[in-house]
């Protein structure tokens, strides 16, 4: 009797302190961070250049543009399967409230049906630079310098 008490506290303690060990490891993994106020006041501290924005439109090639679109127009195969409805950020105001820090944030770790993110994929200064790759789709000509734009309304 004495040896079941023991065994079956013995399993609750492991029980309450493996979890937490596991928390605390995967803060920044699956264990759903949330979003702080200096997050999202976050500033970019990598400026836009061609070569970042290449950089970025190569990841963004592999791991959002099935939902995002190539050209963030939000309407990527994977997200009409699933049938989201993402921001069309070609028209920068559908995105102009959020600073950078959250898209950074979002970026980071994903939200909502958006699954994970590069977190442990991409280092920081790319993931700043996905950022400034997603602004770059609402400034016209900016990101379109592999695709003429033709949809410029012309005065
Ligand atoms: C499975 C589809 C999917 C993939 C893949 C995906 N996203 Fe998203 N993304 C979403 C959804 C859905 C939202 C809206 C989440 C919400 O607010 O609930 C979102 C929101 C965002 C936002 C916040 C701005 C906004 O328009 O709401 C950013 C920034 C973003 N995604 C960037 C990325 C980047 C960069 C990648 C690639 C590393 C990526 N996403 C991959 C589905 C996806």
């Amino acid at each position: 009797m004495r040896r079941t008490i023991f065994v079956a506290s013995a399993m609750l303690l492991f029980g309450i302190l493996y979890p937490q060990s596991n928390f605390t490891q995967e803060k920044t993994g699956s264990a759903e961070p949330k979003m702080t106020p200096e997050d999202v006041a976050k500033k970019n501290p990598v400026p836009a250049t061609p070569e970042g924005l290449a950089e970025a439109r190569k990841i963004y090639g592999y791991d959002c543009a099935m939902c995002h679109g190539k050209e963030g127009d939000g309407k990527g195969d994977l997200a009409q399967d699933m049938k989201l409805e993402l921001h069309d950020w070609r028209d920068p105001s559908t995105i102009e409230k959020m600073t950078d820090g959250e898209l950074f944030w979002v970026v980071s770790y994903g939200r909502g049906k958006m699954v994970g993110g590069e977190v442990d994929r991409s280092p920081e200064k790319l993931r700043w630079n996905l950022v400034n790759l997603i602004r770059s789709f609402g400034k016209k000509g900016a990101a379109a310098s592999d695709k003429p734009k033709t949809n410029n309304p012309q005065p």
